[in-house]
């Protein structure tokens, strides 16, 4: 197993997945298909092997896209993010195992990846968007003090089809260090 890329302490920890973490990933991710599919485009077609990819072509670019949160070693969901040098800005997303949700976990680990984006990473911007009646996602950029900036029409799209997505921005400045 990898050593943490960020410890959040209690036995928390987020990880940069590794080709080994397919099958415990999507044991969850199969159990959770249609919990994940109204919001998360690749929940539908995942795999053992569309997962194993994912986390290869990862590595391949030595990005952030692929990374876990872990509980005391065991995978509980996914978040990551694709730096943007050249704006200074990059998007997180994320998911939590129905078994983890409503700990604030999601929120901890989103705050110690915005922490390593504008400290590390030295960029000036974090996007996060979420469709307009998802509540639970939505309150997490709110729970960080970011800012709602507007609606892209149909910009996100499910094998539901295309929905709206609320954009929320928070800007280097405006970050509340701890
Ligand atoms: C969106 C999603 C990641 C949110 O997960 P979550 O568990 O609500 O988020 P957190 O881990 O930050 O937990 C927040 C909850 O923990 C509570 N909490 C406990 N300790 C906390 C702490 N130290 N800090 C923040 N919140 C804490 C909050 O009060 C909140 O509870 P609530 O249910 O009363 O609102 C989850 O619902 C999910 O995976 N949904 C399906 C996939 C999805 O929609 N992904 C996002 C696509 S844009």
């Amino acid at each position: 197993m990898s050593t943490p890329f960020l410890d959040l302490g209690d036995g928390v920890e987020v990880r940069k997945l590794e080709p080994a973490d397919a099958e415990e990933i999507y044991a969850i991710v199969g159990s959770e298909r249609e919990r994940l599919q109204p919001w998360m485009p690749w929940a539908e077609g995942a795999s053992v092997e569309t997962t194993r990819s994912f986390i290869e072509a990862n590595i391949a670019t030595d990005g952030l896209d692929a990374l876990g949160v872990f509980v005391d070693g065991a995978y509980v969901g996914g978040i990551g993010m694709r730096p943007e040098e050249l704006h200074g800005d990059t998007e997180i997303g994320y998911w939590i195992s129905s078994t983890h949700e409503g700990r604030g976990l999601v929120t901890r680990a989103c705050r110690a990846l915005i922490d390593h984006a504008f400290g590390e990473l030295g960029l000036h911007r974090v996007t996060i968007r979420a469709a307009p009646n998802n509540a639970r996602s939505r309150a997490i950029p709110e729970r960080l003090g970011f800012t709602e900036e507007g609606v892209m029409r149909e910009a996100g799209r499910t094998s539901l089809g295309y929905h709206d997505l609320v954009v929320y921005g928070l800007l280097d400045r405006e970050w509340k260090r701890e």
